[in-house]
Order: structure tokens, then C-alpha cells, then sequence
């Protein structure tokens, strides 16, 4: 999948370019408008003076002792010609031209209007009947020089408006998106178990409506969770008593039963109904794992949870637990001692179950918190190993069980942000069954 695009950096770029645009299409009108303006203006004055010149020169001319000579016309003050003239008689011979005049400029005979050639603006007219001829050039480099100017001016600006723009656009863009980025944040930083309805203070009101419909919908996956959980939670509470009673029962009846069939039959009664109340003991804690509020307030030392609950196994199960601690005094963690009471009561007790019998169980602490319980036995292939955390699922084990006890160590880990790691074979070793737990600081 391509990476998404942020919202701020599209409107920045798409308005900043959108802007540029327009201002370059304003730009090109602005210029093309005012460049045909001023030919036209400068067109028109370059007629009048034509035409002024010609009828001051025509009368200097009839003035003159000798009419066909070339007369040029001094400047009155050092300056720099805009504006050049030739006045040429009926035979094309020239009388009249002005001080700084370029002769190449102008054509052999005469020509009347206006016209450009690559150089120069030329405009053309007759007095006296024909007789007397005028032309005068006005070179192209200052109107060009005009309009160079002018782009340039125009163009200015866009330099400054890119950047200004850009800037702009970024900063309100991401002061309108402030409440959607606190959204995004208040979503980000809550655990996978926490559904809460999410604070949206300053959410833009388009956005309202999704807001409201993520917190429906965490409503009704709160609802549906909590109902699933009382319903475990209850189912197993309820059957207790029941079970405890009817386990009585049968205990009575299999010592007063003649040794025999009868006996037997008590017996197995016995065992299935041990084994369902086992069942409703793990159902419970599964249903105590999943309702969260895995966490104290006040993080707590580990050790002791861990000393007291390898104590209580070691009275049935003597020599088999080796229990080692860190040199540090304690461990502080903010996992609940309760839940990792019961976390590491189901490791132990899978390692004691499940293990070979006559190797030592380890149950270690690391200094940085992480909680080992190492068994041997035959290797866990690791098709099954990434499957054993799902509820009633086992892998190949003799021992009995309900493949619940993986699903409460994990529901207790994911709930109180430990990470449980089962390894098979154990580090450092060819066989055996080794899990891990990193506890939260
Ligand atoms: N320490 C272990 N050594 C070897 N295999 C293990 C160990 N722990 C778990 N397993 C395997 O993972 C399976 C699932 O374990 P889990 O604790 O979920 O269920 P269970 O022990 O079979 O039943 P329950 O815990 O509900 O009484 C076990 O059946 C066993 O095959
Ligand atoms: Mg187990």
C-alpha cells in the first residue's frame, strides 16, 4: 500500500500551486494588455511628431537659398535621440535629418504608415502634394525594455507569495487540524483493551459525526465484551457449589460402595467431576484475565508474589522446583499481584504437567524484570507453539487439561502490557519448553 498523504501537506502544496498559477495567467494578460496599450500610445506620438516635423521642416526648407541640400539639424543641448527623422524631397534625396540619426535604418525610397522592422518602429508620411517625404524610427529596444521591466515587477512578488503562501497555508491548516490531531493522539496513546469513549474536544465539525459513531461503536463492543464476561464469570461462579456438592456426594458413595464394578464407577464419577470443576476454576480466572483493571496504581514488588506461589506448588510438588532471584532486592512491576499470581500458577503448573518428571522446573527473575519458568521434555513444534495461547487449544501432551491455562497467561500479559514469549526447546538447551515474560516497569 502507498504511504498516505497528510492533509497538510496536500492543501499546502495543491493551494500554494493553485495560487502561483493564477498569478502567472494574471501575469501573462497584465502584459500582453499593457504592452498593446503602450504601442498604441507610443504609435500615436510617434505620428504627431512626424507630422509636427514635417510642416516646421517644409517651411525651413522653402527658406533656404539652395532647397535640395542636406541639411542636419544641431542639438541644442548634449542629449540621448529617442526619436530619429529623414526628410527626403519628391526624387528621394535627403534635405532634412536630425542630429543622431542612423541612415541604414530607413528604407531606399520612402514608405508611408507604420510598420516595424526587426530593429525599429518606422512611420511614414507626405506634405506638399507628394513632394516632400518624411519618415521617422523610434528604436524597438525601449519598448521591449518596457515590458521586461514590467514582468519582472509582476514576477517579484511570486517569489515572495510561494514561500509566504506555503508557510500560510501549513500553519492554518495545522491550526484547523489541532482538535483532529489531539483525536488521533487520545487514539493512539490508549491500549488495545481500553474502550472508553474517546475526548474530542476541538474536532472540526465535519469530523463530529465519526467521532460520535467510534464511540457507539466502542459502547456497543463494551457491552457485548462485559455481557460475555459476566456470562463466564457467573456460569462458573454458579456451578461451583453445585459441583462441590455432588463431588461430596460421590466421595461418600465410592467408601461406602463394596470394593468392585460399583467402586470403580464412583471413581471415574469422581474424576470427571474434579475435572469440571477445574474447568469452572480456569473458566473464572480466564473471565477475571479479560475484564482488564490489570494494572495498580502503585507499582509493587514482584518477588514476594513469585516466592509465595513457588512455596504453595513446592508443598505437593517438593524437590521439583528450583526457584532462582535476582541480586536486587525487589522488582517493582504495575502488573496486579492477583493476576500474576494466576499468570505464573498456570506456567508452573503446564511446566510441572507437561514436562518430564524427573527434571527440575526453574522458575527465574532477571534484574530487568523478565519472569522465566524453564521445563524439559519433548520439543513443541513451532506449528503448535504459535497456537497454544488460543482458548481450548493443546498441543500433544498426555497430560489432561482443558488448553485454558495458555489463553488466561496471555489475556493477563495483553492486559497489563507484558509480553509472554513461550519457547521450544528452551534456550540454550536441545529439548524442553521455556516461557518468558517481560514484565511492565
Ligand atoms: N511447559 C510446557 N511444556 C510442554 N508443553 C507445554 C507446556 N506448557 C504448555 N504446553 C503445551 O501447550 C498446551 C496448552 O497449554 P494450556 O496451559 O493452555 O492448556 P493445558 O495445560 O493443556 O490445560 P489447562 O491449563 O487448561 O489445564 C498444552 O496442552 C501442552 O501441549
Ligand atoms: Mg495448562
Amino acid at each position: 500500500m502507498s504511504q498516505p498523504v497528510s492533509l497538510q501537506r496536500r492543501l499546502g502544496i495543491g493551494l500554494t500551486l493553485g495560487v502561483a498559477a493564477l498569478w502567472l495567467v494574471a501575469t501573462t494578460l497584465t502584459v500582453f494588455i499593457v504592452q498593446h496599450t503602450i504601442d498604441r500610445t507610443l504609435d500615436s506620438s510617434l505620428e504627431e511628431t512626424a507630422q509636427r516635423i514635417l510642416s516646421l521642416a517644409v517651411v525651413e526648407i522653402f527658406n533656404r537659398e539652395s532647397s535640395d541640400l542636406l541639411q542636419q539639424v544641431a542639438s541644442l543641448r548634449p542629449h540621448e535621440e529617442y526619436i530619429t527623422y529623414l526628410v527626403r524631397g519628391a526624387n528621394g534625396i535627403p534635405l532634412l535629418i536630425s542630429h543622431d540619426v542612423d541612415l541604414s535604418v530607413f528604407p531606399e525610397t520612402p514608405q508611408m504608415g507604420l510598420r516595424s522592422t526587426a530593429t525599429h518602429r518606422l512611420y511614414g508620411t507626405s506634405a506638399v502634394s507628394d513632394t516632400f517625404f518624411i519618415e521617422v524610427a523610434e528604436p524597438l529596444t525601449y519598448r521591449h525594455r518596457a515590458t521586461r521591466e514590467m514582468l519582472a515587477m509582476l514576477l517579484l512578488p511570486l517569489a515572495v507569495l510561494v514561500p509566504l503562501s506555503l508557510a500560510g497555508i501549513w500553519w492554518l491548516v495545522r491550526h484547523s487540524l489541532g482538535g483532529l490531531l489531539a483525536y488521533r493522539q487520545a487514539l493512539e496513546e490508549r491500549d488495545a483493551g481500553d474502550l472508553s469513549p474517546v475526548e474530542a474536544p476541538r474536532l472540526p465539525a465535519e469530523l463530529v459525526p465519526v467521532a460520535v459513531a467510534v464511540d457507539q461503536l466502542l459502547a456497543r463492543l463494551r457491552r457485548v465484551l462485559e455481557a460475555e464476561r459476566s456470562f463466564t464469570a457467573n456460569s462458573a461462579h454458579e456451578l461451583r457449589t453445585p459441583l462441590a456438592a455432588a463431588l461430596a456426594q460421590v466421595q461418600r458413595l465410592r467408601r461406602e460402595a463394596p470394593p468392585g464394578p460399583l467402586q470403580d464407577r464412583a471413581w471415574r464419577i469422581e474424576a470427571s467431576l474434579r475435572e469440571l470443576s477445574r474447568l469452572s476454576e480456569k473458566l473464572m480466572q480466564l473471565a477475571k484475565a479479560e475484564s482488564g483493571g490489570l494494572l495498580v496504581e502503585t507499582p509493587q514488588d514482584v518477588l514476594p508474589v513469585v516466592i509465595h506461589v513457588v512455596d504453595d506448588f513446592r508443598r505437593s510438588y517438593d524437590t521439583r522446583l528450583e526457584l532462582s532471584l535476582p541480586k536486587e532486592k525487589q522488582i517493582v512491576s504495575s502488573i496486579d499481584p492477583d493476576a500474576l499470581a494466576i499468570l505464573l500458577r498456570n506456567l508452573i503448573e503446564n511446566a510441572l504437567k507437561h514436562g518430564r518428571e524427573d527434571r527440575p522446573v526453574e522458575v527465574a527473575v532477571s534484574s530487568e524484570g523478565v519472569l522465566r519458568v524453564i521445563n524439559a521434555g519433548p520439543v513443541v513444534p513451532a506449528e503448535d507453539l504459535v497456537r497454544l495461547t488460543d482458548r481450548f487449544t493443546r498441543a500433544n501432551s498426555r497430560a489432561d487439561g482443558s488448553g485454558l491455562g495458555l489463553a488466561i497467561a496471555q489475556a493477563i500479559a495483553t492486559g497489563s502490557g507484558a509480553t509472554l514469549t513461550l519457547i521450544s526447546p528452551a534456550t540454550g538447551r536441545g529439548d524442553g519448553f521455556e516461557a518468558s515474560l517481560w514484565l511492565p516497569p
